[in-house]
């Protein structure tokens, strides 16, 4: 059997917490046979900062180019307020994701049915929703150049952001897209905005030529991104995978999350290029949310997001696919037992702690083993 490498990163506040429990699921895998894995642990973030005087280490950047899929916690929070721009905890998720190349994230939408009642969207709209949102990372608006405020002669100013995108750029978050809708329902939606975007009509042009080259059993359709936000929240079900820019993506994966419940419940991957060696691909997965310094150390948080991450390694890093949907569908027991957190509990009902909540899954494992 195949042993997985994994570098554990569980950073700081409720991240170790949460990190625990997937430390419990691994070695559950282990014991029972399914999967073997090596499992390295290092720091990030604050707890890098005091340790090291930066928010990742170089050693902690060699694990993580080493390893088959870094599993990240959480980074941040007020102890580490003043320490200086450059080693602020954030840096170390950044410096991961440049270093790595991470140029598609992943974050999906699902729809437990027993939580259904807690999205914003009536039950019968988002019972069973399962939809994927393939955003590109590295490129368009947020990193394009020019990116300046200057002063006219006039003493107004001008603020310039610039979209951009190369035909290899759109080719390779596409291919992603793409890939990952054979293992699903084989179905892709791609969002821009051709009719008003010099970028959105090369991003349409380009994931055509993909998809009629190397795609064409995939179901392809375009959507422009507005109409894609109202059809989310009209009818998010007829989605399966959707594929989009940094920006568009940005907005529609907060979107789709808000159909699904809490940000305890949200994982996300985020895939760097293939090594056409190997076929491996560098890989981070995480939770969306942040270190909830507010319930750190209480053992409150609910540790869903980052098993659900895990869960997405053994699918995506690992090509576990039985072991990953018997984590998912544990996780679908579990709730559909009651189990809940705090912050998917019903006001005034008992809720459990992060840890009661990692046993829960692992008794729901024990009984698919
Ligand atoms: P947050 O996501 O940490 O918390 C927002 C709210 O959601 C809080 O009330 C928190 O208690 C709750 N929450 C979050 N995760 C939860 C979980 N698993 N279970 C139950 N409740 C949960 O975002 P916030 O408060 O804006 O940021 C806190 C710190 O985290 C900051 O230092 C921020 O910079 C950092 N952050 C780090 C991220 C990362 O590591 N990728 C992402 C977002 C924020
Ligand atoms: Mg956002």
């Amino acid at each position: 059997m195949a042993t997985h490498k994994l570098l554990l990163l569980p950073g700081d506040g409720i991240g170790p917490e949460v990190a625990a429990e997937v430390e419990k699921l691994v070695a559950w895998f282990t014991r029972s046979g399914i999967a073997a894995f090596e499992t390295e642990r290092d720091l990030v973030g604050g707890a890098a900062y005091d340790a090291h005087g930066v928010a990742i280490s170089e050693d902690a950047m060699k694990n993580a180019k080493a390893a088959d899929a870094v599993l990240f916690g959480a980074v941040g929070g007020p102890k580490w307020a003043d320490v200086p721009y450059e080693h602020r905890p954030e840096a170390g998720l950044l410096r991961l994701r440049k270093d790595l190349g991470l140029f598609a994230n992943l974050r999906p939408a699902i729809c437990y049915g027993a939580l259904a009642d807690a999205s914003s969207l009536k039950r019968e709209l988002v019972e069973d929703l399962d939809i994927l949102i393939v955003r590109e990372l590295t490129g368009g608006v947020y990193f394009g150049e020019p990116k300046e405020i200057v002063t006219l002669e006039d003493g107004q100013k001008r603020a310039v952001d610039t979209q951009l995108y190369t035909t290899g750029e759109i080719e390779r978050i596409a291919r992603v897209a793409f890939d990952l809708a054979r293992k699903r329902s084989n179905k892709v939606s791609s969002a821009e905005k051709h009719n008003v975007m010099k970028s959105g009509v090369l991003w349409k042009q380009v994931v055509t030529a993909v998809h009629g080259a190397e795609f064409s059993d995939v179901a392809l359709e375009h959507v422009l991104a507005d109409n894609c936000a109202m059809q989310l929240v009209r009818n998010p079900r007829q989605y399966d995978v959707i594929v989009c820019d940094n920006l568009f993506g940005d907005i529609l994966s907060d979107v789709a999350a808000m159909l699904t419940g809490s940000l305890g419940m949200l994982p996300s991957a985020s895939l760097g290029a293939e090594d056409p060696a190997t076929g491996k691909r560098k890989a981070l997965y995480e939770p969306v949310h942040g270190s909830a310094p507010d319930i750190a150390g209480q053992s409150r948080a609910n540790p869903l997001a980052m098993i659900g991450s895990f869960a997405m390694s053994l699918r995506y890093s690992f090509g576990l696919i039985e072991a990953a949907d018997m984590l998912e569908g544990a996780i679908t027991d579990a709730l559909a037992n009651g189990a809940r957190t705090g912050d998917i509990a019903p006001a005034g009902t008992n809720s459990l702690s992060t840890t009661e909540m990692g046993d829960a899954i692992l008794r729901e494992l024990e009984k698919r083993a």
